[in-house]
Formats: C-alpha cells, structure tokens, sequence
C-alpha cells in the first residue's frame, strides 16, 4: 500500500463550470457536490460567490449540505470578495477561503499595470485577510506556470508567512512541459524555506493536451494535492482530468502515492456529470469514454481473448465501467467472430468459422459495425454441408 497521500481538490463546480455553456443550478450543484463527496473527493471548490447571487447560493447551500468534504469559495485578492467567500462558507463543517492574484510578468503588466513589489505585498495582504475568517487559506499564483521562479518563491514563501497553508501553483495557460512543471514544484520545495508548512497544490490546464502529465510531474516533485474536473471539463480545453490522475496513480504503485477515491463510481459519475453540464464525453477519452474497454482490430481482440491483460491495463470493473467490449468491423479476426457467436449461443467450428468469417468481411466492409443482429443473420442464412 502508498504510503503518500494526493488530496484530490474537484473543482467541477467552480472552474469545470466555467466551460460556456455548462451553466447548472443550485440544486443540481448541490446534487453533484453529494456525489463528489461519495466518491471521495478531499476537498470540492463549490464556486466564486461574488460572481453572481446563483453562486453565493451554491456555496451556501452546498456548504449546508456536505459534512465530510472541506468546501471551497474562490475569492479575487480583494477584500470584499475575500468577505463574500467567507459568508458563504459561514455553515461549511470545514470551509477553505482560495484566494490569490496573478505573478506572471504578463498578468502583472497587462492586466494590473503594476510592480512585483506591489503584487506581492496585495497576495500577502489577501492571505491576512482571509486567515480573519478562517484557518484553511489556500493562495493561488495564477499564470504561475509562466511566472519567473525566483519571484514565484519571494511569493510563496510571504504567503506561507502570512497564513497560507495550501499553495496553488496553477499552469492557468497550460504552458508548461511536464518537466518545467516539476522542475518548477522542485525549485519551491529547495527554495521556500517555510514551505514544510503548506502544502503545495497542481492546477494544470489543458491547452497543449498536458494537463494530467503536468499534475503527474508535479506530485512526483513534492506537490501533495491536485486540482482537477470530472472529465476533464474547465476553460478552453479544460483543467487535469480527476480520473486519469487518480487512475494513474492507482497503476503506477511505484509512485508510492494514493488517493481515497473509491474508483469504481467514476464513470458512473462521469455519465451524471456530462449528463447534467450537458457535455459528451468523447469516445476515446481515458478511462470513461465509450471506448475505453473496447477492442475493434483482429490482433487486438485475439490478444485479449487469450488473457485480457494483454491489451488491457485496468479491469474496466475496477472504475465502475461495462465489461469490456469485442467491436466486430472488417479489421475483426475470426476469434472475435468466434466469440461474439459463442456469446449468442452458436458454437461453430474453426471450419464454420473460416465459411461464415468470408461473409462476415462482405458485410462488414459495407457498413461500420457488424451488430448481434448482422450475426443472428448470419447464421441463419448459413448451412453447413453435412
Ligand atoms: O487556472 C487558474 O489559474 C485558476 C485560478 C483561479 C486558481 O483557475
Ligand atoms: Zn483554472
């Protein structure tokens, strides 16, 4: 058993919600926030309640409702949001105030036209701020992914000194390669003296596809919590996919690293999710996607018929999903054949198979997918000679 606890923070409410389009209401951000909690989640991001009276409601009431689970408010580095977030908390069992600005030279210049000094005394003054109303205070460096590391360390480390005791190092761009991620984790564990009193947070999106790799790199580097969405949802491309994290380390033991998500409700959860957002999730998607568990060429079916393990790495049982799936096309072999005849009762030999396997490439080159009703068919137009 990993000795090493990954903290998995769901931020699906908050920065998942951000997709356009995805808009749920309180009782349905409610409903999710129950089953986030059942699925083990540490710590779920509820909303940004000064963004709009809908969200402080959300917050509240999911605050009133979820009594394991620590809950999040997002907060700008602003006092009147920092108040807002901690009303909202107000009957939260255990509630996190998440506020923090950002220390790129891009955020700094373009969008406050500020100093680094005038930056940095603003994410101190927030994180005494917030300590007011609570003790759990996480900070984020927004566009830290793009943040010169020596300043994101002068940061961090005020921060910690000021109260902090979760530090958020979001690739808001989803720039970084997974080794500048974790070279960048790397250098705060070496550099922030104080850092022993925080824990450090990944929050990694997914504009270059890399976010689940970023967020890997970063717990391998010290990081001890991971921010992320039920299918990956969030801006843009989205933010760090919660089952690929929590599946990759449930594979990779090695890591000596674990969660406490119970990995057999992700896809059930993933269907709810994009059910409820009103999102699809595609097909070929990690772990919840309709092909997941689902074998479609002859030397891959072949394979798996002989010992599933050879083409598969998780027992689709283990993340809650149907049993794995043997597609007929015209690139199947006879054993898939074989086996999907066997599964409807016809127990052919290897020398019906070989007559009936002729057919079977006629049709399937006609249309995508040979179906049980095509094999049924089939079967019954095929008459061996006795
Ligand atoms: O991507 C980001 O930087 C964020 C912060 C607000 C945490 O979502
Ligand atoms: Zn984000």
């Amino acid at each position: 058993m990993p000795s090493q606890k990954i903290y998995i923070f769901d931020t699906t409410l908050r920065d998942g919600e951000q997709v356009p389009g995805c808009k749920l209401n309180t009782s349905e951000k409610v409903e999710l926030a129950l089953e986030l909690e059942s699925l083990g989640v540490d710590i779920i991001e509820a909303g940004f309640p000064i963004s709009s009276p809908g969200d402080f409601e959300s917050v509240t009431q999911i605050s009133r409702t979820i009594k394991d689970a620590v809950i999040c408010g997002l907060s700008r580095a602003v006092q009147k949001d920092i108040e807002v977030a901690a009303q909202a908390l107000k009957y939260a069992r255990r509630g996190r105030i998440h506020t923090g600005i950002g220390t790129s030279d891009y955020h700094i210049k373009s969008k406050f036209n500020s100093t680094r000094e005038d930056i940095l005394n603003r994410a101190v003054q927030c994180v005494k701020w917030a300590r007011n109303f609570t003790d759990d205070v996480e900070f984020y460096a927004e566009d830290a992914g793009r943040t010169d590391n020596e300043y994101l360390a002068r940061v961090i480390e005020a921060v910690i000194a000021a109260g902090a005791t979760t530090v958020n190092i979001p690739d808001t761009t989803g720039y970084c390669l997974p080794q500048q991620y974790g070279e960048k984790i790397s250098y705060l564990v070496n550099h922030v003296s104080n850092i022993d009193r925080a824990v450090i947070s990944c929050h990694c999106h997914n504009d270059l596809g890399l976010a689940t790799a970023n967020s890997i790199s970063g717990v391998i580097s010290g990081a001890r919590q991971i921010e992320c969405t039920i299918n990956g949802l969030g801006e843009r491309a989205g933010n760090t996919s919660l089952e690929e994290v929590v599946m990759i380390l449930k594979q990779h033991k090695d890591l000596d690293l674990y969660t406490d998500i119970n990995s057999k409700q992700l896809n059930p959860l993933s269907r709810k999710v994009s059910e409820t957002m009103r999102m699809p999730v595609q097909p070929n998607k990690a772990i919840v996607g309709a092909n997941a568990f689902s074998h479609s060429s002859g030397i891959h079916q072949d394979g798996f018929l002989k010992d599933a393990q050879t083409y598969e790495i998780i027992n689709p049982e283990e993340v809650g999903a149907e049993e794995s799936k043997i597609v007929l096309t015209a690139r199947s072999g006879r054993s898939a054949l074989a086996h999907r005849f066997h599964k409807l009762g016809f127990q052919y030999t290897r020398d019906d198979i070989d007559i009936l396997y002729l057919a079977f490439l006629k049709l399937a080159d006609s249309k995508k997918e040979v179906m049980e009703e095509d094999l049924a068919q089939l079967a019954r137009e095929y008459q061996p000679e006795i």
